[in-house]
This record gives structure tokens, sequence and C-alpha cells, in this order.
């Protein structure tokens, strides 16, 4: 590369982070002054690189409740779709149990022919799967129905969603090898857990792509993902895709546990409760720039995630004056059924202040709401499936702020 190109290359990326030595060469901070010598060994198990700042989950849980709470996705400091296991969002209701893999069984059984105590090597035997899905809490990014915005980073408001590469027996294989019974007409699923978390799923309207997981982008699931094995529900709120699996009951009515009725559930305007409301919406959301990471000058990129329980994100738009107008973004692909998308925006900091935002449309022709639109229609009762469309101002020093759009 000439020099002159070298020049012309600098300037183009704005001064991002850009050294330059004298005789116009790029510096790299890694270069080294001295010989190089051997670095560190082999490790048995990779770890991110040890620096200030790196992601971390963020905790918020009840003190006088022990193991109840969630830890967050930090949605701001990752890049791509997929969650990094350890990054991965928590929602526990009484922490993590200690399972013992050998001694675990996940029982089949109610109106069904025949009953089953499936154990890991019964699992490990049969037809596998691997899906690219998200998972999302259903009370994510709920403190969005506050009439107030709040000032906090993206992945500490709305990280109750990650997305993950799951490998399992598929749910459709573990109930034909038991036999549903005519009457069968709902799924009744316990975890392991101390809080007993039970959770109905009417039969027909399972995801045709739902497992049995054992295995998170690879891996064997990790205790607070459900080790040894959970439910996989593509589309289908986190509550339902339990964790610690511990029986599969088949019957004629829905179990109408506490998380059928009293959580997990819509309270209407008129006090009265929509239950087994569990396909996640269409919700797209800005991850760059975000509330405490300023936004630089010059050409920067607008940077998100889209998603949808009921397809593939068909297009997202982002809107650089608070909604009045839309430009298409481009998304990262493959863009997959249920699975996080990334969208990507060219933006000139030349139209300063700025409020940013975007929508999104998935692939049954929903379009994201506005948030004036979600709360005409769900008033100020509700707590869950919060998906209405995120509002950033940015003002003239690039300093950034929650506003509702
Ligand atoms: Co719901």
């Amino acid at each position: 590369m000439s020099r002159t190109t070298d020049r012309r290359a600098l300037l183009k990326a704005g001064g991002a982070g850009l050294a330059l030595l004298g005789g116009g060469r790029l510096a790299s901070a890694a270069e080294p002054t001295t010989r190089r010598e051997p670095g560190g060994g082999f490790s048995n198990y990779g770890l991110p690189p040890e620096r200030a700042g790196s992601p971390i989950r963020w905790i918020s849980s009840d003190p006088g409740v022990p193991g109840d709470g969630v830890s967050w996705t930090p949605l701001h400091e990752l890049e791509g779709t997929i969650t990094p296991n350890g990054l991965h969002f928590e929602r526990h209701h009484a922490g993590v149990p200690a399972i013992d893999g050998t001694r675990w069984r996940c029982i089949v059984d109610g109106l069904v022919t025949r009953e089953l105590a499936l154990d890991l090597e019964a699992l490990h035997a049969m037809p596998m799967r691997s899906r690219i899905a998200f998972i999302e809490c259903g009370g994510n990014s709920n403190a969005l129905w506050r009439p107030e915005p709040v000032q906090a980073p993206v992945g500490w408001l709305h990280g109750l969603v990650s997305c993950s590469e799951w490998t399992g027996v598929p749910l459709a294989a573990v109930l034909a090898a038991a036999g549903p019974a005519q009457t069968g007409r709902w799924l009744v699923a316990d975890g392991l857990d101390a809080s007993g978390v039970t959770v109905s799923l009417p039969l027909e309207r399972l995801p045709d792509d739902a497992m049995i997981a054992l295995y998170q982008n690879g891996e064997a699931i990790r205790p607070e993902q459900g080790w040894p094995a959970r439910l996989v529900l593509p589309g289908i709120e986190g509550i339902a895709q339990v964790k610690w699996l511990g029986r599969l009951r088949v019957t004629d009515r829905p179990a109408m546990s506490r998380f059928d009725t009293v959580s997990y559930t819509d309270r209407q305007p008129d006090g009265q409760a929509r239950r087994f409301t569990r396909t996640m919406g269409v919700k797209s959301l800005i991850t760059l720039p975000s509330v405490g990471r300023p936004v630089s000058t010059g050409t920067v990129e607008i940077s998100g995630l889209a998603w949808s329980g009921a397809g593939r994100i068909e297009r997202v738009e982002v809107s650089i004056d608070g909604g009045r107008r839309w430009r298409e973004a481009t998304l990262d692909g493959p863009v997959l059924d249920q699975a996080l998308t990334r969208f990507r925006y060219p933006w000139s900091r030349a139209a300063m202040p700025a409020v940013l935002a975007s929508r999104a449309t998935d692939s049954s022709g929903a379009l994201q709401p506005m948030r004036a639109a979600l709360i005409g229609e769900q008033g100020h009762n509700a707590y869950y499936h919060y998906n209405a469309v995120l509002g950033l101002a940015i003002d003239s020093d690039g300093h950034v702020e929650h506003v509702h759009v």
C-alpha cells in the first residue's frame, strides 16, 4: 500500500482509534519493540481477554427471596447475534439447583400409552437436531411501561433476551414415543428447581421445532441454563422453556399453576387478565449507540437487534427524527426464524441533534408498534410483552438519552 492510500484509508476511518507512525505507517499497539518471547501456555478452557470493562451480566436480585432475580445480557457490549454462553440472560425463581446428571430423569406421563423415564443416555440415543433461536423473558423491557424513560444502557433494560444454537431431541419424537391419548390437549412441564416451575402449553400450539435441548452453542447446557436438559420452544416466552426439566405430563386441561395464572399473564385495562399469551412479539432496538456511550463525530454506524416469535425479520427501518421518516436498514444474513437479527444503518452526525429509533416488520406482516399504540391497546396495568419502538435522543455533544417516541 502506498503512503497516499494509507493516509486516505486513515482519513476515511475518521480517526477512529487509529494512530499514525512517522512516515505514514499505521501503528499497531501489539507491535513488539523488542524480540518476541514465547507467550503463555495452553488452557483447558479458554476465557475472554482480561481487560478493563469486559462485558458482564448485570445482576438484579431480590435480597428478601434467595435465588429470585435476573441477570441481564449486556446487549450494548456485544456484536453479532449469538450470545456467549457465559453472558446468556438468567431468570431464576429459586436459584440454580445442583442436579446430578447421572441420576437425573425426565418423566413423560399422564394421558399417554407408554410412560417414559428418560435419562441422559436414552436422550443421547435418539436422533438430534440443532436450531438457532432467541429466548426472551416475557418480562423483558418491562421498565418501559413506566411513564418516564429510564436512563440505563440498553442491556440493563432489554437484555432479558439472548440467542444460541440449541441442540437436542425433537419434542415431537419424545411425545410420539409416549403415544398421547386422543383426549390429550395440554402438555404440562415441570422444572426441578425449588420454586416448582410448572407451565401449561396447548399441544396443538407447540412449535414444530420444539426440543428437549441438551447443548447450547455446542457444549453441554450450563447449570444456570437448565442442565441437564431444558425445553427450547422457539418464539415462546422464556418461562415456558422450562429449565432443569423433570416431567412432561399430557393432560386434558391446563394445570393452572401460579406461572399460568398469577404471573406471566397480561392484565388488561378492565382488570381482566389474558392467559397463555406465550408468543413473543416483533421487536427491535438499537444497541449502538447506547446510553452511557457517547457518539463520536463523523459517520457512525447505527446497529441493533431485531427478532420476532412469529417468524423471521422481514425488514428493519431506522428513523433519525423520532419516527417521522423511516429508512430501511441492512440486515446481516442469514436471517433465521425466531433468531436475533443484526441490522445496520450508516448515519452522518451532520444532522444534530437527533432522535434515533428502529422498527421491525416480521414475516407474518406484523409491524413493531409505536409506544402510544401499545399503551393505547394494553393500558397501564400491563407488565409483560413490552415491544414498542424505543427512542434514543442524541444531543449536539453526542450524549445519548432514552426518550419515549
Ligand atoms: Co405472556
